[in-house]
C-alpha cells in the first residue's frame, strides 16, 4: 500500500492556489444528474471522492467528460436510478445522490451508508425528509428502495439538527416538487449556498440559502449550464497549519477568505500573523506557536469539525496547554493516538482532547484512519525532528489533490513509495 515518507523540519514557505472544494463539489456533480443538459464544473478538484461520483453519474447512463479542473456532465441520456453496492460502498456521500434521482426520476435505489471511521453517521434526517415530501422508502437488508407514488409535494421540514447532507438532499429534491417547501434549522454551510446558487442558475427558486431557513418553490424544469466550484475552506486550513507548525510563511491564493473566518481567531491567538489581501491572505508564523485555548466544532459558521485535527497539531508543539472539543462526530480523534507515536502529549476523555505542547515531535511510522486526521498527521511529520512514514495515505487522497506536490514546491521534503520497506 502506498504511503507518504516525510522528512521533517523545513519551513513551508511560498504562495499557492487552493484547490476547488471537494464537499461543495459533490453535490453539484449529484445536481447535474437532477438538471437536464449539459453541466460544466470548472474548477473540480482531482480526487479519488470525485471519480467515485463521476463512476456513479456514468453507471446512471451520463456522459461525462473530465479535461483537467473541468468536469462535463451530460444527463440527458440518463435513464438509470438505481446505484449498484459497489459504487455506493467507494465513498459515504454518495447518500447525495437520493434526493438528485427522486427530483430526476420519482425513483432511487441505493445502499445505505453504514458507519465510517468518523461515527456512526445516521442517514435518519435524510429519509425522514424524503418521507415528508412523498417519498416512499422501503429499507431491505440495507438497499434503500425509494418512490414517489404521488409524485413530489413541498411541505415543511424542521431538521433536529442542521444536517450538511440532508439539507443537500432536501433542495435536490424540492426544486421540482409541487408547490413550497420550507426548511427549518438547514444546515448554513457555504455549500448549501453554492448548490443553492448552482440550482437557481439552472431555473430552481430557491430563497435563503445559507441561512437557517431557507425557501423553495418548485419549478417544472431545470437546464443545466456552468459553474465555478469554489475552493476548499478545508485545504486551505490543513496547508495554513503546516506553515504555521514549521514557522514559515505562506501566500494563500483564495478568493472567498470570508469563509476562513471561523479559523482566523485560533490561528491569530497562536501567534500566526494573517493579513488579507486582494488575492487572499498572507501568514506569517512566529518562531514558536502559543496555546490557542479552546476551540469547540460546531456547525458553521462555528469551528469547522474537518479542520480540529490540524489545530490539535498546532497545539501539540504550541507552548501551553489547549483542548479541543468535537461535538459534531462522536468519533473524530483517532489521529491521537498516532500523534502520541510522534511524541504528543494528548488525553482524550469522549468528545475532549487536552493537549499539551512539547515543543517538538518526533518521526514514527503513523497510520491515517480518515482523511482529516491524516492530513494532520502529514501536518505533525513536516514539523518533526527526523522522518515520519505516513501509511494509509488513500484517505488522504479523498480531499486533497497532489498534496505532495503542492507541499514540495512549498519547501517540504514529502515522497510517496508503493511500498516501504524502512
Ligand atoms: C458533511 O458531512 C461533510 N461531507 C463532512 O466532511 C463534514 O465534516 C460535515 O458535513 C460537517 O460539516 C460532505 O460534505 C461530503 P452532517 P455530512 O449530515 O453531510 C449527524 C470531510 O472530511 N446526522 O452535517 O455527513 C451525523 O452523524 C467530511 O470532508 C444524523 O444524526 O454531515 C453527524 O454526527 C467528513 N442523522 C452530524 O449529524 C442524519 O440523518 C453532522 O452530520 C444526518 C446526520
Amino acid at each position: 500500500m502506498a504511503c507518504f515518507v516525510i522528512n521533517g523540519q523545513r519551513k513551508i514557505e511560498g504562495e499557492m492556489t487552493v484547490q476547488g472544494a471537494k464537499n461543495g463539489a459533490l453535490p453539484l456533480l449529484a445536481a447535474s444528474v437532477l438538471v437536464r443538459g449539459k453541466t460544466v464544473l470548472s474548477g473540480c478538484p482531482q480526487l479519488t471522492d470525485i471519480t467515485a461520483a463521476a463512476n456513479i453519474l456514468t453507471y446512471l447512463g451520463c456522459k461525462v467528460i473530465t479535461d483537467g479542473d473541468v468536469m462535463c456532465v451530460d444527463s440527458d441520456s440518463a435513464a438509470g436510478f438505481a446505484v449498484s453496492d459497489s459504487l455506493m460502498h467507494e465513498m459515504r456521500s454518495s447518500i447525495v445522490f437520493l434526493g438528485a434521482l427522486l427530483g430526476r426520476f420519482g425513483k432511487a435505489e441505493l445502499t445505505a451508508p453504514g458507519g465510517c471511521e468518523i461515527g456512526l453517521r445516521p442517514i435518519d434526517l435524510h429519509l425522514e425528509a424524503m418521507r415528508s415530501l412523498g417519498a416512499v422508502i422501503d429499507e431491505k437488508g440495507g438497499r434503500l428502495v425509494c418512490s414517489c407514488p404521488g409524485g413530489l409535494k413541498g411541505t415543511r421540514i424542521s431538521l433536529s439538527f442542521p444536517s450538511v447532507g440532508a439539507t443537500e438532499n432536501i433542495l435536490l429534491a424540492a426544486c421540482t416538487a409541487k408547490g413550497e417547501t420550507l426548511v427549518v434549522n438547514a444546515a448554513r454551510e457555504p455549500e448549501i449556498a453554492e448548490l443553492a446558487c448552482f440550482l437557481n442558475r439552472c431555473g430552481a427558486d430557491i430563497r435563503g440559502a445559507g441561512e437557517s431557513v431557507i425557501r423553495i418553490n418548485g419549478v417544472k424544469k431545470l437546464t443545466a449550464c456552468e459553474h465555478r466550484i469554489r475552493q476548499d475552506r478545508i485545504a486551505a486550513v490543513t496547508y495554513m497549519a503546516a506553515a504555521a507548525v514549521t514557522g514559515g510563511k505562506l501566500r494563500l491564493n483564495f478568493s472567498d477568505t470570508e469563509l476562513l473566518m471561523p479559523v482566523i481567531e485560533p490561528f491569530e491567538k497562536t501567534g500566526c500573523q494573517i493579513t488579507p489581501d486582494e488575492k487572499g491572505i498572507c501568514l506569517k508564523a512566529p518562531e514558536r506557536l502559543k496555546k490557542f485555548g479552546m476551540i469547540r466544532t460546531m456547525p458553521y459558521p462555528g469551528f469547522p469539525t474537518d479542520s480540529q485535527a490540524d489545530l490539535a497539531v498546532m497545539a501539540s508543539v504550541a507552548q501551553g496547554t489547549s483542548t479541543v472539543v468535537e461535538n459534531i462526530f462522536e468519533n473524530r480523534f483517532k489521529y491521537v493516538g498516532e500523534l502520541r507515536k510522534m511524541g504528543a502529549q494528548i488525553r482524550t476523555e469522549n468528545r475532549v482532547a487536552v493537549i499539551e505542547g512539547v515543543g517538538r515531535l518526533s518521526g514514527a511510522r503513523v497510520v491515517s484512519h480518515d482523511l482529516r486526521g491524516g492530513s494532520a498527521l502529514v501536518v505533525a511529520a513536516l514539523c518533526s525532528e527526523g522522518t515520519t512514514v505516513a501509511d494509509g495515505i488513500h484517505h488522504i487522497d479523498r480531499g486533497y489533490e497532489k498534496i505532495e506536490k503542492q507541499l514540495t514546491e512549498l519547501g517540504a521534503e514529502i515522497y510517496r513509495k508503493e511500498q516501504y520497506d524502512g
